[in-house]
């Protein structure tokens, strides 16, 4: 598939070479751009300048970013330049309102977003054992 990753992070960083390992077309960005530099020269895929140009042709998004204004931020910049019927998986630890309100503005554009939080640590990351937990809205 082709996903886009944004969020290089302790977590990030190794959960996007995960995904790049398996074989999926993988373009990352990162708010500090060394970061893309140096997981591009560690994994098979393309370090972008922009969130525009990594979600641009993503069937899927993967964030793993700070908190609830983090998402808020990189959302707004990344539902424009998705495809219609694109995927937004948050694996950011927010609160359950900002998984609704990001849920309703990825629908209101023919987007979807999935909120899926991650557990386990740095170790369980690198080891590609994290637990990832969908919620769903009662
Ligand atoms: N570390 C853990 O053990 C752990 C365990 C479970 C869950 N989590 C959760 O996973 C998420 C990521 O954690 P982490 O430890 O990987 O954090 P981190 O090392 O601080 O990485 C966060 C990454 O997101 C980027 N970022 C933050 N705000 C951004 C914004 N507004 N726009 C664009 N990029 C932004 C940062 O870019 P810069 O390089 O520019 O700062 C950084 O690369 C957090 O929500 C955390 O609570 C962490």
């Amino acid at each position: 598939m082709k996903i886009a990753f944004i969020g290089l992070g302790v977590m990030g960083f190794p959960m996007a070479g995960h995904l790049a390992k398996a074989g999926h077309q993988v373009s990352v960005f990162n708010r500090s751009a060394e970061k893309a530099t140096r997981w591009a020269e560690t994994f098979q895929g393309r370090a972008c300048k922009t969130i525009a140009d990594a979600v641009a042709h993503a069937e899927m998004a993967f964030l793993c970013v700070g908190r609830d204004d983090d998402v808020r931020e990189v959302v707004a910049q990344a539902l424009p330049g998705m495809a219609p019927g694109g995927i937004i998986i948050d694996h950011t630890t927010t609160s359950a309102k900002l998984a609704i309100d990001m849920a309703e503005a990825a629908a209101s554009v023919g987007r979807a977003f999935v909120d899926a939080p991650v557990s386990g640590g740095a170790g369980r990351c690198r080891s590609g054992a994290a637990d990832r937990h969908v919620r769903r809205r009662a």
